[in-house]
C-alpha cells in the first residue's frame, strides 16, 4: 500500500502565521503537524509516500527532504494550481499505480492509530474507506449520511448538513478512485472534490466504508483550533528532560529538548521546551509548546505557543491562550513617556490589559 500526502494549496485560514510559512509546516507541540502525517503513515507500515506540492513546494521539500528519517521514501508530485483533492489524486495518478493507498491530507491530525484500519482495509478489499468524526460545525466540511451503518450520501460543505459526522482528511482507496475523479465535474467552489468522486463510488454501486474516530484536529482559522491542537499532542507526549535544569522545579509531563535551559523557573506540564530555549526567572504553564531557541525571562507563559527565535522579557501580566510567531520579541519597555511601541503584522490579535 502506498500514502499519498496532499501538502498543496495556499494557507488562508492560519494567517497571520501562515502568510511566512506553508500551513502544512505550523508547528503543533513543536513539530509540523505534516510530521504527525508522515509519521502515521510510517507507523502503519507505508514506505512509499508521495506529497502533492503547490505553491510552497520549496519550504514543504526543504523540510521533509527525502524522507528518510522518517523511514519512508518520498516522491514529490507537483500540481499547478490547487483545483481540488480529486485533482491532486488524478495528478499522482503515475505514482500511484494500480497499488491502494492512504491518502492524508496535510493540514490534518488524528490521534487514532492508522495501522489497524489500514490492516482492516487490506484484508477486507472495499473500493474506499473514508474515516468520519462527529463535530459541532459540519458546514465546515464534507458531511456524511449514514443508513444502517452504510453511507448514502456525502456532501461538501452543505448550507444545511444533514448530520454532524463529518469527513475526516485521512480516507483509503483502491484503483476505482481514478475513474470516478475523472468523472465529475468542479463543484461551485471551482475544485474537483474528492467528497463527489466518493459519491460516484456509491453510486456506481462500489463499496465505501464508513468508521467513526475520536481524535481528530483540522483547522478552522481560530486561535482556539490551535490551542486544541496542542493541547491533543502535547497529552500524548511521554516526559523528558535533554536539556539543563538549574534551581528549578518540574511538574508533570514535561519535555525539555536538548540545549534548552531552565533557571529559577517553574515548569507545569504538559509542557514543551524546544532546543537551544532559554527559560529563566519564569514560569511556564500547562499546554505551552515553546519553540526552539525561545527565551522567556521574567515573565509567566500559560495554554499558549510561542514559535522557533520569539523572545518574552519582564512581562508584567501572564501570556495566557497565545499564539506567538516566529521571531517575535515582547518586552517590558522602561522609555518614557509610558507607552505601547508596537510593530504588528496584518492580520494580528494583540489583547491588553
Ligand atoms: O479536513 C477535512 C476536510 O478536507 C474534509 O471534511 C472535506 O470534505 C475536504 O474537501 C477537505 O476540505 P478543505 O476545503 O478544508 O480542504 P483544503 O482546501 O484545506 O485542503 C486540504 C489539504 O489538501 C491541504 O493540506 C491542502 C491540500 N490541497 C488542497 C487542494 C484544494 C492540495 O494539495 N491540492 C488541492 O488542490
Amino acid at each position: 500500500m502506498k500514502g499519498l500526502i496532499l501538502s498543496g494549496g495556499k494557507g488562508t485560514r492560519l494567517r497571520p502565521i501562515t502568510y511566512t510559512s506553508a500551513k502544512q509546516l505550523v508547528p503543533v507541540a513543536n513539530k509540523p503537524i505534516l510530521f504527525f502525517g508522515i509519521e502515521a503513515l510510517a507507523a502503519s507500515g507505508i514506505t512509499e509516500v508521495g506529497i502533492v506540492v503547490g505553491d510552497t513546494k520549496r519550504e514543504i521539500m526543504d523540510a521533509v527532504g527525502d524522507g528518510g528519517r522518517f523511514g519512508v521514501a518520498v516522491t514529490y508530485i507537483e500540481q499547478d494550481a490547487p483545483l481540488g483533492l480529486a485533482h491532486a489524486v488524478l495528478v499522482s495518478e503515475g505514482f500511484l499505480g494500480r497499488d491502494p493507498f492512504v491518502m492524508y491530507l496535510g493540514d490534518n491530525l488524528i490521534t487514532e492509530k492508522l495501522a489497524p484500519l489500514v490492516a482492516r482495509f487490506k484484508e477486507e478489499r472495499p473500493n474506499a474507506q473514508i474515516l468520519l468524526a462527529r463535530v459541532p460545525n459540519p458546514e465546515q466540511f464534507g458531511v456524511a449520511e449514514l443508513r444502517d451503518g452504510k453511507v448514502v450520501r456525502l456532501i461538501e460543505k452543505p448550507a444545511t448538513p444533514p448530520s454532524d459526522l463529518a469527513l475526516v482528511g485521512v480516507y483509503m482507496f483502491d484503483d476505482s478512485i481514478f475513474a470516478a475523479a475523472k468523472a465529475i465535474t468542479p463543484s461551485w467552489r471551482g475544485e474537483l472534490e474528492i467528497t463527489d468522486a466518493i459519491q460516484r463510488l456509491i453510486d456506481t454501486g462500489l463499496t465505501v466504508r464508513p468508521h467513526i474516530i475520536e481524535g481528530w484536529w483540522k483547522d478552522t482559522g481560530k486561535l482556539e483550533d490551535m490551542l486544541e491542537a496542542n493541547r491533543i499532542i502535547l497529552d500524548t507526549l511521554e516526559a523528558k528532560v535533554e536539556g539543563e535544569i538549574e534551581d528549578s522545579e518540574l511538574h508533570g509531563k514535561v519535555i525539555v529538548e536538548a540545549g534548552a535551559k531552565i533557571v529559577r523557573s517553574v515548569v507545569r506540564g504538559p509542557v514543551i521546551i524546544g532546543k537551544g530555549a532559554v527559560i529563566e526567572n519564569a514560569y511556564i504553564g500547562p499546554f505551552t509548546a515553546i519553540g526552539d531557541h525561545v527565551v522567556v525571562r521574567g515573565s509567566e507563559v500559560e495554554h499558549s505557543i510561542i514559535l522557533e527565535g520569539s523572545s518574552v522579557t519582564s512581562v508584567p501580566g501572564r501570556i495566557e491562550s497565545s499564539l506567538i510567531g516566529r521571531n517575535v520579541s515582547i518586552y517590558r519597555s522602561e522609555s518614557k513617556p509610558k507607552s505601547y511601541n508596537l510593530m504588528i503584522g496584518d492580520r494580528s490579535q494583540v489583547g491588553l490589559i
